[in-house]
């Protein structure tokens, strides 16, 4: 009898911490509500999944492997060791953009605190990702305020995505923090489903959904 082979998934979801000092970092407002969404719903679907999860106050879902990591430099590192691996890739996690040149041992006093703070660009993970892709599914997602679609488009061609999710997070019902989200899925080759308002659960569903089929493709 033959062994039926399971769609391997990684997904990383919450946001980074930049640290400062021991007491202060850079962040965001993510939640890792979506991420989590995402691993219990591809979890569901029979995967194996890996979930590489920033600082969250959300339970694991069961029968998901979970690396927590802090900053960003340590979920390029994991999310590297996993990617040769996996069969389907989704970025969800809200990684920060930059760090700071200089990480005080100590915490600074209120008079010792710079004025400014130098930063440093930290690696696009997912467009290095996109470097290395060779039978992989890679899904990013695009947090946007403004030109949402016309950005969202740019990042799938320069990350070298098989899909996005574009995301707009300048409302305060959906996007960052909240239960519910509303997003439009693109495909590289021109696809497009929106998704409307509803729970974080149902938009993994239906992402997913749509998704699962070109991974079949690829573990068969
Ligand atoms: O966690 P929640 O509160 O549920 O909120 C969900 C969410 C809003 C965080 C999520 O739905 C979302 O939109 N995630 C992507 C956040 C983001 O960083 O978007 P971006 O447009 O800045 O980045 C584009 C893509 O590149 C993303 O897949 C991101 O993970 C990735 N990226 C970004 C920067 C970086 N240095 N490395 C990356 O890999």
């Amino acid at each position: 009898m033959s062994k039926k082979l399971k769609i391997r998934c990684l997904i990383s979801a919450g946001p980074t911490r930049e640290w400062i000092d021991p007491v202060r970092f850079i962040s965001n407002p993510s939640s890792g509500k979506m991420g989590y969404a995402l691993a219990e719903a591809a979890k569901n679907l029979d995967m194996e999944v890996s979930l590489i999860s920033g600082p969250v106050n959300l339970r694991c879902p069961q029968g998901v492997q979970l690396v927590r990591i802090e900053t960003a430099l340590e979920m390029q590192e994991v999310m590297n060791a996993h990617f040769e691996k996996a069969d389907l890739i989704i970025m969800c996690a809200a990684v920060s953009d930059h760090r700071p040149s200089k990480i005080y041992e100590r915490k600074l006093r209120k008079n010792e605190f710079p004025d400014k703070i130098i930063l440093k660009r930290n690696p696009d993970i997912l467009k290095i990702l996109g470097g290395r892709k060779k039978n992989q599914v890679l899904v990013g997602f695009a947090a946007e305020t403004n030109e949402i679609m016309i950005s969202a488009k740019r990042k799938l061609k320069e990350k070298n995505l098989d899909w996005i999710v574009a995301n707009d997070v300048s409302k305060s019902d959906i996007g960052f923090s909240s239960d519910k989200n509303e997003v439009t899925l693109i495909s590289a080759d021109g696809f497009l489903k929106q998704i409307p308002s509803t729970n974080k659960s149902k938009i993994a569903k239906e992402i997913l959904d749509v998704i699962y089929p070109s991974c079949l493709k690829k573990v068969r």
